[in-house]
């Protein structure tokens, strides 16, 4: 029997879009990089703290500071043009489309295969997507969805799939029948993929039908799509299998971690879909399944379960019209930071836009009338902030919408306004209801809410006063910060040291012009458990504040910053990564700007030296180790580890550490917020059995928290 197709997506719903002529130079500038929940993708979605699993999960961007010249010919004529063909573009400029070719690039290959795998679900083809990280480095990702269309497109002699893979621009999300709403926007992402993958085995069931068809060295097809047998009985779906290309990447190792967040925040985000993992390279065998039939409610327990949840209960509303759908969850904890995430279509919103603003404004104006209502705020009493009641508040923002608007410098931010409404007035109408269901919660919320209003209240005159003081003291910098002679934040850095030795020898080693140097004593105060107005008090807290000279929390101006970068400087040891997390714990709640900007970088004390001749290598790491042994096999003595900073004179500490042409930097990026934001919450926060446990099922990935 002839199979019908009733799937709505064939192949003249693949419409091509030409960008620009056909052929010509790459398209408008478009960076993928904000793409779906990455892991904090948003690019760095990921306090992606450099410094713990989590964080080396995080797309780690070693910084390069040496610029190469380039020298240029002296004529200039239309033989200098070039005109770039097919997928050639990728290839060239593969920045451009994946954000990097270190391991975050590396990683979005995934997430772009996935995200099609993804949008199949969310048109509601798709049940269930298996990934797995092959043992010989390749990545396979199989989805039970429709399948590609395998069928020619009109005026062409390839098929549909074969289009889609190897034209940018190809696909069947501009507005044909196949997807209503869809992560995916341009057409490119499975194109893109191929172009950088070294053999791509793209597998699809349809009509019964398993067809196959392979391409090399950047996308270059060895097969036509062919059917090689018959599809299992009833079976429909796509299976792609690429191998990067090792020329392309600098690295092409996956990081099973970063894979398996990502795919449990898809999985949130997609009810009841299940999704499979399986890492089948040696010595690292694991396999996770992620499904979650209460989906972003199971996702608001999942974010709280590292912190204490005020109550059990978990709101959640949905309302939907026309082509589109809101649907949110929410549930306050009892610490004193503000965890909203929202997403479109799959995509985390980092920079927010129209639904957060809606459910903002409506949260606030719901909780102050019910407060009212409830005589819980007295008449003629100031009303609630919005900031006070988002105090301790985790929740998911999720819409779906047929056209989603992106806006934004990372092109995180939803534009659309009808979004704003939709998400306002469903809040308005169904979270009042909540709160008249569920009285014992809405008094606690409203008092959290008070109690918080009281310690702004409290902490605005402790900031007036450290005004005041600064003013007074004359420039307003701390007595002890070494500052450099340079006004140019562009150029200008500070190192943060501990421990007196240590920043002695980093005051002699620096350059004086461009290298601030500020000592702190011992452990900062834990910014997670204390409230402003305690944190406002403590005097290494108001050294940073006043050193770094933007501000902080709501008031952080980040053009103010006096350094590009502020470097944290301390021991590779157990101390050292505390002291390291503590700070970059508070940067993160209280200066986040500056951490979603990449300015905040953690120094790389070399951990091993070892002697050629008479020079003295240092070696970064293990890895460096093991490398440095393959170019001298003939090595015989001793590697010397390097305990601490305080252990190197200043002029090793310079050759090693300081000096910007020797040093390498580890950036901390914000790949995924809401698990940067968990992080903090599980190593900072008040639940030790957590903590304990979070470390213990952590604990071989560690690279710095060796706690
Ligand atoms: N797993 C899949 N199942 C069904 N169709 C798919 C699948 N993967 C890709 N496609 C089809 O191939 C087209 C091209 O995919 P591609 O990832 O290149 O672009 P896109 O998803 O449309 O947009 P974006 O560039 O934003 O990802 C899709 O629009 C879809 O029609
Ligand atoms: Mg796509």
């Amino acid at each position: 029997m002839e199979p019908v197709n009733t799937s709505g997506i064939e192949g003249e719903n693949l419409k091509k879009t030409l960008p620009v002529l056909p052929g010509s130079i790459a398209p408008t500038r478009y960076n993928k990089s904000y793409r779906r929940s990455c892991p904090l993708a948003c690019r760095g979605q990921q306090l992606a703290l450099a410094v713990h699993p989590r964080w080396k999960a995080a797309p780690v961007v070693l910084e390069t500071e040496n610029r190469d010249r380039m020298s240029v010919s002296a004529s200039y004529d239309a033989s200098d043009i070039t005109v770039l063909e097919g997928l050639e573009p990728v290839r060239l400029r593969p920045g451009m489309y994946i954000g990097s070719t270190g391991p975050s690039g590396l990683h979005h290959l995934v997430w772009e295969v996935v995200d099609n795998s993804v949008d199949e679900a969310m048109a509601g083809y798709c049940t269930r997507i298996d990934v797995t990280l092959l043992a010989d480095g390749g990545c396979r990702v199989a989805d039970n969805g429709r399948g590609i269309p395998v069928d020619r497109l009109p005026n062409q002699d390839k098929s549909a799939a074969e289009v889609v893979l190897t034209v940018l621009h190809a696909g069947g999300k501009f507005g044909g029948g196949g997807y209503k709403v869809s992560g995916g926007l341009h057409g490119v992402g499975v194109s893109v993929v191929n172009a950088l993958s070294s053999l791509l085995v793209l597998e699809i069931d349809r009509n019964g039908k398993h067809h196959r068809m392979e391409f090399r060295d950047g996308g270059s097809p060895v097969t036509a799509l062919e059917i090689v047998g018959e599809a299992p009985r009833g079976r429909t779906g796509t299976t792609v299998t690429f191998w990067p290309d090792a020329a392309v990447f600098d690295e092409v190792e996956f990081r099973a971690q970063t894979v398996l967040e990502r795919l449990q925040i898809m999985a949130f985000l997609n009810k009841a879909l299940e999704i499979r993992f399986k890492d089948e390279r040696p010595g690292r065998q694991l396999e996770e399944t992620f499904k979650y039939t209460g989906g972003i409610v199971d996702y608001v327990k999942h974010l709280n379960t590292a912190k204490e949840a005020l109550f059990r209960k978990v709101a959640w509303y949905v309302q939907s019209e026309d082509d589109q759908e809101a649907e949110v969850a929410l549930q306050w904890n009892t610490g004193f930071y503000e965890s909203v995430y929202s997403f479109a279509n799959g995509i985390a919103t980092v920079e927010g836009g129209m639904h957060e603003e809606g459910f903002r404004k409506a949260l606030t104006n719901v909780v102050n009338k019910y407060g009212k209502a409830w005589n819980f705020v007295k008449e003629g009493a100031e009303t609630l902030d919005g900031r006070d009641i988002r105090e301790g508040l985790t929740a998911i923002v999720s819409v779906r919408l047929t056209n989603p608007q992106f806006e934004g410098q990372t092109k995180g931010k939803l534009g659309n306004t009808s979004m704003r409404s939709l998400v306002e007035r469903a809040t308005n109408a169904k979270l009042s209801e909540w709160f008249d269901e569920n009285p014992k919660e809405g008094r606690q919320i409203v008092q959290k809410a008070l109690l918080a209003q009281r310690a702004r209240m409290a902490a605005n005159q402790a900031r007036d006063l450290t005004r005041r003081k600064s003013a007074l003291d004359g420039a307003g910098l701390p007595g002890k910060l070494y500052d450099c002679s340079s006004r140019d934040a562009r150029e200008s850095e500070i190192f943060i040291v501990e421990g007196n030795s240590a920043a002695g020898s980093a005051v002699k080693a620096r350059d004086p012009r461009t290298q601030a140097i500020l000592p702190i004593r011992g452990k900062i105060l834990n910014v997670e458990r204390a409230r402003i107005d305690k944190m406002l008090k403590n005097a290494e807290i108001q050294a940073l504040i006043m050193a770094i000279g933007a501000g902080l929390a709501d008031d952080f101006d980040l053009t103010k910053i006096r350094y590009g970068k502020i470097i944290i400087l301390a021991d590779a040891d157990v101390d050292g990564s505390h002291i390291r997390t503590l700070l970059l714990t508070f940067f993160l709640r209280q200066m986040k700007p500056l951490v979603e900007a990449g300015h905040v970088y953690a120094a790389q004390p070399p951990l091993y030296s070892a002697e050629v001749g008479t020079a003295k290598v240092y070696l970064k790491d293990d890895a460096a180790r093991a490398r440095f042994l393959e170019e001298h096999p003939n090595y015989s003595k001793d590697f010397q580890r390097l305990k601490g900073l305080g252990e190197m004179n200043w002029q090793e500490l310079k050759e090693t550490t300081i000096e910007a042409s020797k040093r390498s930097l580890l950036q901390v990026t914000m790949e995924q917020a809401s698990i940067a934001d968990e992080v903090c919450s599980v190593l900072m926060g008040d639940d030790v059995e957590q903590r304990r446990h979070f470390i213990q099922t952590n604990a071989k990935d560690i690279r710095f928290l060796d706690i």
